[in-house]
């Protein structure tokens, strides 16, 4: 089972030049605890975006480029989607970004786990919007929690189309 997770801005901005829009540290706990010891899948950008270029520790990254020259360490390789689907089957994983990736996983996510902070800043990769899609319903929030001004809430999406890619 598929599952994406994100924090986004109030118009579903997730990034600017490479890096992150926000940084608020109960938020990286709860992304690192929800996805321990499971399959990430992100864009070579993403990769990129991390501390040292480096993959996530204590997980399984899988990274999708279509450069078949491109083979960093610690990571496994993926061209296209098929072969990412081909290697998790029914295990859960997850869908980590960045904006492309997002685009194009995000059919074949059952749900969607996202941090939504309040706030616009300047963006130039996005998510999805799920409040506005047809095959998506938000299906939970927690309370609103705030850190250095900035308040945010913990939502989950549920993909209530008909039919999830697998
Ligand atoms: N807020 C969040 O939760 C969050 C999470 C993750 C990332 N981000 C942010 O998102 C931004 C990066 O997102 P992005 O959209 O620019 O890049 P991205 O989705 O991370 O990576 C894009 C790359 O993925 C590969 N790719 C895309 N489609 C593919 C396909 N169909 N088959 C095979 N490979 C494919 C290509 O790699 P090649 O060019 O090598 O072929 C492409 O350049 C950064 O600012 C980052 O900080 C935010």
């Amino acid at each position: 089972m598929l599952t994406a997770i994100a924090a986004v801005s109030s118009n579903w901005g997730i990034g600017k030049n490479g890096d992150l829009l926000f940084n608020i540290p109960e938020d990286k706990k709860f992304f690192r605890r929800t996805t321990l010891d499971h399959t990430v899948i992100m864009g070579r950008k993403t990769l990129e975006s991390l501390p040292g270029g480096k993959p996530f520790k204590d997980r399984n990254n899988i990274v999708l480029s279509r450069n078949m020259d491109f083979a960093p360490e610690g990571v496994t390789v993926c061209h296209d989607v098929r072969e990412v689907l081909g290697i998790i089957k029914n295990e859960d994983a997850f869908v980590v970004g960045g904006g492309e990736i997002y685009r194009l996983m995000l059919p074949c996510c059952v749900k969607a786990i996202i941090t939504k902070i309040d706030g616009d800043p300047e963006a130039d990769a996005f998510f999805p919007d799920l409040d506005n899609a047809a095959n998506w319903a938000l299906t939970g929030q927690s309370e609103k929690y705030t850190y250095e001004g900035l308040t945010y809430r913990f939502c989950t999406y549920e993909n209530i189309g008909n039919e999830v890619i697998k």
